[in-house]
């Protein structure tokens, strides 16, 4: 595969993040830099903003075209039509609005992996318990063949719904990468099969580590939630994020935290009227929220865009993170969790104790004493390393290296 980038340092996203300049950063799962030039858009259109109001009738054509060109840019990121996008403020939000509007009954049964988020896992058994809903889970956590053996990971996440569904199973919760093993769900076969199904549940997908990491269309328009932020790896402000709608969702579900912005006419709600709410993703969209983060999201994605196409930005992202898998392969002590190269940038792994006598936070604290950033997690325990378009291969000698000499650090 040809990259665009082939060679150490050639990132421009990366020479224009001043987070970037003084560490040696591997946590682009948890939050990615935000370039000069976005933050610049942000206080750019935060200056326009007060200079045209904020609270005049000048003020609204700028907001909503600004509002109108981010919906329009993230729903073409998505490539699903503009009615479809509801922007949002996080991952979370994004997932759980739209959540709590599905029309389930009493008794249905949700089906949720075992790899999803506290913040989703947790309102699915609170929905569960107000409702009288059934959890279950769908194991995916087991799963740890590398990127060579996709096919069979597929077939094995296939073989697991089917074998968890019930008759009663009206929603699935699966996220497109698994934030702490690094493995990639097929989201669309999983929306294919889910559609045979007798009782057609719904697809909420958790998208918090796909989007400005691997192409997400396919996964976006299958699923019927398909939640992200735009802070993470696509490099821009923390605040704003969007979520693509199936065209099923608009029509058979309801708002839940409901405002002006989900209202057809935002100027009065007529307490008899059957049907006060947008038509389209709109009406999970809430109340006032920071407009001028829209401006640098947009510009976080263009600048995404000029280090090349979705798919050469994986490419360059999955040879930065094979390297890194097997130079922790090849450190005593260490094993990746996944037995093949890492489909995308998520690179975990474990570190015997006997190995260096420590913790993983207090690997991660030694670490970050020396300016190299990772992270650990609960479940499974382990250390996580993300690769990124930014990240360089003297990053990964970096991390290596101080790997290496952590048990002399630590004792
Ligand atoms: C998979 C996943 N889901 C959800 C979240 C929460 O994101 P947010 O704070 O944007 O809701 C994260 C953040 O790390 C995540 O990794």
């Amino acid at each position: 595969m040809t990259h665009a980038l082939t060679h150490a340092n050639a990132s421009s996203l990366r020479d224009l993040s001043p987070a970037l300049q003084n560490k040696t950063y591997f946590n682009y799962g948890g939050q990615g830099p935000l370039p000069t030039p976005s933050l610049e858009a942000i206080t750019t259109s935060w200056k326009r903003i007060q200079e045209l109001g904020p609270f005049t009738t000048d003020i609204w054509p700028y907001i909503s075209a600004e509002v109108s060109k981010t919906r329009g840019r993230l729903a073409r990121l998505c490539n699903v039509p503009a009615h479809r996008l509801a922007l949002s403020e996080n991952v979370t939000t994004g997932c759980v609005l739209p959540l709590w509007g599905l029309p389930l009954n009493d008794g249905d049964h949700i089906l949720i992996s075992d790899c999803e988020h506290p913040g989703v896992v947790a309102a699915c058994h609170e929905l569960a318990r107000r409702r009288q809903l059934q959890v279950h889970t769908l194991p995916v956590k087991q799963l740890r063949l590398g990127a060579d053996q996709q096919a069979r990971t597929d077939r094995d996440v296939l073989a697991a719904i089917e074998q968890q569904l019930t008759s009663r199973t009206r929603l699935v919760v699966l996220s497109h990468l698994l934030w702490n093993t690094g493995q990639q769900m097929p989201i669309a076969e999983v929306a294919a099969q889910l559609q045979q199904h007798a009782a057609q549940p719904y697809l909420l997908v958790d998208a918090a580590q796909s989007v400005g990491q691997i192409p997400v269309a396919k996964a976006a328009q299958a699923a019927d939630i398909y939640a992200f932020t735009g802070h993470k790896w696509a490099c821009g402000p923390e605040g704003l994020g969007g979520v693509a709608i199936s065209e099923r969702m608009l029509t058979e579900t309801h708002p839940t935290m409901i405002g002006w912005r989900s209202l057809q006419d935002e100027s009065r709600a007529v307490a008899d009227d059957p049907d006060p709410f947008h038509h389209d993703s709109r009406r999970f969209e809430v109340a006032t929220s920071c407009v001028p983060l829209m401006a640098g999201l947009r510009c976080s994605l263009d600048l995404l865009e000029q280090e090349g196409s979705s798919d050469e930005r994986l490419g360059r992202i999955r040879t930065l993170s094979e390297q890194l898998w097997k130079e922790l392969q090849s450190l005593p002590g260490v094993s990746p969790l996944l037995e093949g190269p890492p489909p995308a940038g998520l690179v975990s792994f474990q570190m015997h104790s006997e190995a260096t006598g420590a913790t993983p936070s207090e690997v991660v604290k030694s670490l970050g004493a020396e300016q190299i950033w990772i992270r650990d997690l609960a479940d499974p325990i382990c250390l996580r390393a993300c690769t990124h378009v930014c990240t360089s291969e003297n990053d990964i000698a970096q991390l290596i290296d101080q790997i290496r000499m952590l048990p002399a650090m630590i004792s």
